[in-house]
C-alpha cells in the first residue's frame, strides 16, 4: 500500500443502481479533492469499472476496491470473480467481513486463499477481523477491525476498547489499522484521533449517503 493514510473505505455493500453511484461520485469526488489521506469506494461488482471510467473521466481523487474476490484463480467457477479481473481497476479487495463470514460461511483458510490470490494479482487486501484474537491471514498488511455488534447498530465500540484493539493487533507487526462499525460524521473525529488508528471502514449505516460520506471526511 502505498496510498496516503488515513484510509477512508465507503462499503456500499448489496445497495444502490449505476445512476446512484454517479450521483454519489458527483458529490463525493469534489469533496475528496482536498482530502489528504485516500478515498476508496467499494461498490457491487458491476459498477467496478463504470465508476474507474466515471473517476478517471472526471479525475476524482477516489481509488476503487472490490468488497469480496473469489477464491479460484479462473476456470469454471460459475458466478465467481477471480482477483485477475479485478487488475487495472481495483486497488484493494475487503477479504473476511463478518457478513461474509456469517452468510457464506468463509472460514480461515478460504480466506487465507482470498488473500493469496489477492496478493498475487498485486492487489491489497484490507482483512477484517471481529476481535482483537481473530487469527489474521499471512501476507496481509492491512486490518480492518469491526466488532460484529457495531455493525449498523449505531454504537460504535469505545475509543478506549479501540485503542486496546489498535496496540495489541499491531504489537508484532505493523499493520495499517482501520475502524469499523457505526462511523458517523460525529464519532469519525474523535475516533481518527485514537493512536494506532490509520482510518476507517464506513458501511451501509454513512457512507451510503454521499453528504454523510463527505462529512465524515470533512471532519477528520
Ligand atoms: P456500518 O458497517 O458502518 O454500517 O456499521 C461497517 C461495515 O460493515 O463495514
Amino acid at each position: 500500500m502505498n496510498d496516503a493514510l488515513p484510509l477512508v473505505v465507503a462499503n456500499h455493500k448489496a445497495n444502490k443502481n449505476w445512476q446512484e453511484i454517479k450521483d454519489w461520485l458527483k458529490i463525493v469526488g469534489p469533496q475528496a479533492k482536498d482530502f489528504k489521506g485516500t478515498v476508496l469506494l467499494c461498490p457491487s461488482y458491476p459498477f467496478i469499472s463504470g465508476a474507474y471510467e466515471e473517476i478517471n473521466a472526471h479525475g476524482y481523487k477516489i481509488k476503487l476496491g472490490a468488497q469480496d474476490v473469489s477464491q479460484f484463480e479462473s476456470g469454471a467457477y460459475t458466478g465467481e470473480v477471480p482477483a485477475a479481473q479485478l487488475v487495472g481497476i481495483a486497488d484493494y479487495i475487503i477479504v473476511g467481513h463478518s457478513e461474509r463470514r456469517n452468510n457464506f460461511l468463509e472460514d480461515e483458510s478460504v480466506l487465507q486463499t482470498k488473500v493469496n490470490s489477492a496478493q498475487n494479482n498485486g492487489i491489497d487486501a484490507i482483512y477484517c477481523v471481529q476481535t482483537e484474537t481473530t487469527p489474521i491471514a499471512k501476507n496481509t498488511m492491512i486490518i480492518a477491525y469491526e466488532p460484529p455488534f457495531a455493525i449498523g447498530t449505531g454504537n460504535p465500540d469505545t475509543l478506549e476498547n479501540i485503542g486496546k484493539v489498535a496496540k495489541k493487533i499491531k504489537e508484532s507487526i505493523p499493520y495499517i489499522l482501520l475502524y469499523g462499525g457505526s462511523v458517523s460524521k460525529d464519532n469519525a473525529a474523535h475516533i481518527s484521533m485514537v493512536p494506532g488508528v490509520d482510518g476507517f471502514l464506513v458501511g451501509a449505516t454513512h457512507s451510503l449517503d454521499p453528504h454523510s460520506f463527505a462529512q465524515i471526511l470533512r471532519s477528520i
